[in-house]
């Protein structure tokens, strides 16, 4: 008991997670700024490139959250995404935030996607409620040995469930890093590509602060990802409390543009783990 409760402080992360301790520079050093006293990170697209970042070690299950601030004003074409990868090729895990930037005025819409076992194909689409690169947001993925869930602050807004018993692969035999970037997509990010990025309007910048990781970090105790104790695996994070599953209802009735579970030119088979409900 003593043992196992000493390794358990040993492998999950006991502060608040900092730019400089627990992440690098993965793409485009120059387009990277720190500002606030090094409390918040700047990301920067133009015409030369984007940037990147991702942590420094990988998790295994834990929940992972950032504060964003998304570019501003004209921000079509433009991707900003947050995620978890395993960066195993062939046999990727991978749990997406992709916020899809608009015209002015108009919706940013967030993709999320879940990739087991090397197979992806599951987008979902939300069209925010509010503007989010008017000040910061939460955003968080939850992972557990139960379910997945994308939450904007307190809204959940997708769940992806642990459905290995009707043959559904889940990701839990693979360390995830942490990843993000911001870069040009107008070939298919808004509007499904008709609406083209505006270059008049670059740079374009995104905003991050207040990182925050609680996993089991990789390399690490290799029994610390099966210890029913972490709390993450407790049964108040097994699934959604009323209040959640509530709010949850709400954003799927009245905010989700699209969802690869309804698309039957897709696929004419639907998909066992949407047969499961959500
Ligand atoms: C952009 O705005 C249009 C028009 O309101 C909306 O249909 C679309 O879902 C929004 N998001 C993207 C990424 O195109």
């Amino acid at each position: 008991m003593l043992l196992s409760s000493s390794l358990l402080l040993l492998c999950v992360l006991g502060r608040p997670a900092t730019f400089e301790q627990d992440f690098r520079v993965t793409w485009s050093e120059s387009h990277i700024r720190h500002i606030d006293q090094g409390r918040t990170v700047q990301l920067i697209l133009d015409r030369s490139s984007g940037c990147g970042f991702a942590s420094k070690v990988k998790y295994m299950f834990g929940r992972v959250s950032m504060k964003i601030k998304l570019v501003p004003g004209d921000s079509a074409g433009t991707v900003t995404a947050f995620y978890m990868n395993s960066d195993t090729d062939s046999v990727r895990d991978e749990v997406d935030f992709e916020f899809l930037g608009n015209r002015s005025g108009q919706p940013y819409t967030v993709q999320t996607n879940v990739y087991a076992h090397g197979k992806g194909d599951r987008e979902q689409r939300v069209n925010l409620w509010f503007d989010p690169s008017a000040d910061f947001h939460t955003y968080t993925i939850l992972w557990n040995h139960k379910h997945i869930v994308f939450y904007v602050d307190d809204m959940p807004i997708r769940v992806y469930k642990n459905n290995e018993a009707r043959g559904v692969p889940y990701p839990k035999m693979q360390a995830m890093g942490v990843y993000s970037t911001l870069w040009e997509a107008d070939n298919w990010a808004t509007r499904g590509g008709l609406e083209k990025i505006d270059w008049s309007k670059a740079p374009f910048s995104a905003y991050y602060k207040d990182f925050n990781i609680e996993g089991c970090s990789v390399p690490g105790p290799a029994s610390c990802a099966s210890n029913p104790s972490n709390w993450w695996e407790g049964a108040a994070y097994q699934e959604l409390s009323a209040i959640e599953a509530r709010k949850y209802r709400w954003v799927r009735i009245n905010h989700i543009v699209y969802d690869y579970c309804q698309d039957k030119s897709r696929f004419p088979v639907t998909p066992p783990e949407c047969l499961a409900g959500i």
